[in-house]
C-alpha cells in the first residue's frame, strides 16, 4: 500500500508496515477507517475503566493497545526507529517516566491550571513520540483522560468541527502550534485548545 501522509504525520518504515493486521488494505482511506473503528472501541474501554492510576508507563501502553491493537501488531511497544519527530528511541523509557512524574507533580501541586497542564502534557508526549504511529491521537486522548479522570474538568475540543487527521486549516494550526511549543512557546497551543 502507498500511503500519503498529511503534514506533521510520521511515516511508517517497511518493518512497521509489516505489522498491519489487515492484508487487504490498499488505500489510506481504508486504513483510516479501520483505525477509527478501533479507536471507538478503545474509547468505550477507557470510559468504562474507572482506574485513575493513568500516569504510568503501563497505562500509557495499554491505552495505545486498546486504541490501535486490532489494526497493528506493534501497539503498546516503544518505537525503535528514528522519525522526523521525536527523541532518540533509546531515550523513550526514561523521558516518558520523567514526563509522567512531572505531570503528576503539576496535578498534586496545582502548578498550572488544568488546561495548561493538559496542553503541556500533550505536547511533551507527542514530542517523545513513544510509538511508531498513532502518537497524535493517543496523546490527545491521554490529555483528555487526565482532564476528565484526574482533574474532573471537560475534555478538549481538539478537532473543533474539523477532521484533525486530514490536511486542513485546523490541522495546520495544530501542527504550527506544536512546532512553536517545541521551541518553548506554548501560547499558540493554548489558543488552539481554548474555544474562542
Ligand atoms: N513538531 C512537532 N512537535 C511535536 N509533536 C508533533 C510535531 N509535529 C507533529 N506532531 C505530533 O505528531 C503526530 C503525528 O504522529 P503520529 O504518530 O503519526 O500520530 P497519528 O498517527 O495519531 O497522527 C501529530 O498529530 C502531532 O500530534
Ligand atoms: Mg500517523
Amino acid at each position: 500500500m502507498s500511503i500519503e501522509y498529511p503534514d506533521g504525520a510520521t511515516p511508517l518504515d517497511p518493518d512497521e508496515m509489516e505489522g498491519l493486521k489487515f492484508k487487504h488494505v490498499t488505500t489510506r482511506g481504508q486504513l483510516d477507517h479501520l483505525e477509527q473503528a478501533n479507536i471507538q472501541d478503545g474509547l468505550v474501554w477507557l470510559q468504562r475503566n474507572k482506574d485513575t492510576d493513568i500516569l504510568n508507563e503501563g497505562f500509557v501502553r495499554e491505552l495505545h493497545k486498546r486504541l490501535f491493537g486490532d489494526v497493528w501488531a506493534w501497539t503498546g511497544t516503544f518505537r525503535q526507529t528514528e522519525k522526523n519527530i521525536g527523541i532518540d528511541p533509546v531515550q523513550i523509557g526514561v523521558q516518558l517516566r520523567i514526563l509522567l512524574d512531572d505531570t503528576g507533580f503539576w496535578i498534586e501541586n496545582g502548578t498550572y491550571e488544568p488546561l495548561e497542564a493538559a496542553v503541556r502534557f500533550h505536547h511533551r508526549l507527542v514530542y517523545v513520540h513513544v510509538f511508531p504511529n498513532g502518537n497524535g491521537r493517543h496523546a490527545r486522548i491521554m490529555a483528555d483522560a487526565m482532564l476528565t479522570k484526574l482533574l474532573k474538568v471537560d475534555p478538549i475540543d481538539w478537532a473543533g468541527g474539523y477532521d484533525l487527521q486530514a490536511m486542513n486549516e485546523r490541522r495546520e494550526q495544530y501542527i504550527q502550534a506544536l512546532r512553536a511549543a517545541d521551541g518553548g512557546d506554548i501560547k499558540l497551543l493554548m489558543r488552539f485548545v481554548s474555544d474562542e
